[in-house]
């Protein structure tokens, strides 16, 4: 099986956790897609989704699924979305996509988050993927002055712009051992919007696509 049939496999197996008459939350990435393309075959179950991203967005409305404003929705029943590194633990580094914020505040407002990953994203110790982080434009300089205090190498992730307005610096060289202290750390430092670690409220159901199946790890 290739990368591309792996990520199919975890993407199909999540419609199971798509409970009827519910609004969901649609995550971003090639992985997201291939859920979005499945989510369409039963559409009709659904009252709606809400995307973590413009183009997220633009895919489900092109397959006639409803997409909600999520200050007009109290809860979602299901966050589902890809990742760029996952440990056992379920914390993932995201934001590869640069759809970090979105999609931390909607997987924050989702009872239950499942992370859909090919075997490939299983780490044991998160930092070889650079760590994403959206910053606000006028405190690009210092954030990253103060990241390299932490040990991080960052590095402006040129010609790209968050649907938010901000930029982000890809922050390489860190071995993230304690991705809930780094998460709040890199958090608190003015002028960061988001950190791509998902470690505080990391997933609780973890779909992984292995060629022996899917792996299903809570
Ligand atoms: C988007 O910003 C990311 O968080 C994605 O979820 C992540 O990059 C996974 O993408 P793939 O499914 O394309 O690997």
């Amino acid at each position: 099986m290739n990368q591309d049939e792996l990520k199919k496999q975890v993407a199909e197996a999540a419609l199971e956790y798509v409970e009827a008459g519910t609004i969901i939350g649609v995550g971003t990435g090639s992985t997201a897609n291939m859920f979005i393309d499945a989510l369409a075959r039963i559409k009709g179950k659904i009252e709606g989704t809400v995307a973590s991203s413009n183009a997220s967005a633009e895919r489900l409305k092109s397959h006639g699924i409803p997409v909600l404003d999520l200050n007009s929705v109290s809860e979602l029943s299901v966050y589902i979305d890809g990742a760029d590194e996952t440990t056992k633990h379920l914390h993932l580094i995201k934001g590869g996509g640069g759809a970090l914020t979105r999609e931390k505040i909607v997987a924050a407002c989702s009872r239950k988050f499942v992370c859909i990953a090919d075997q490939s994203k299983l780490v044991d110790v998160l930092g070889a993927f650079p760590l994403p982080i959206e910053v606000i434009p006028m405190a690009r300089s210092y954030v990253a002055r103060q990241l390299v205090k932490l040990g991080g190498a960052p590095e402006l992730r040129t010609g790209f712009t968050t649907d938010n307005g901000n930029v982000i610096l890809d922050v390489h060289n860190l071995d993230i051992l304690d991705p809930v202290k780094m998460e709040t750390e890199i958090g608190l430092i003015t002028g960061v919007v988001t950190v791509g670690l998902f470690a505080r409220r990391p997933a609780d159901v973890l779909l992984l696509g292995t060629p022996d199946g899917v792996q299903t790890l809570s």
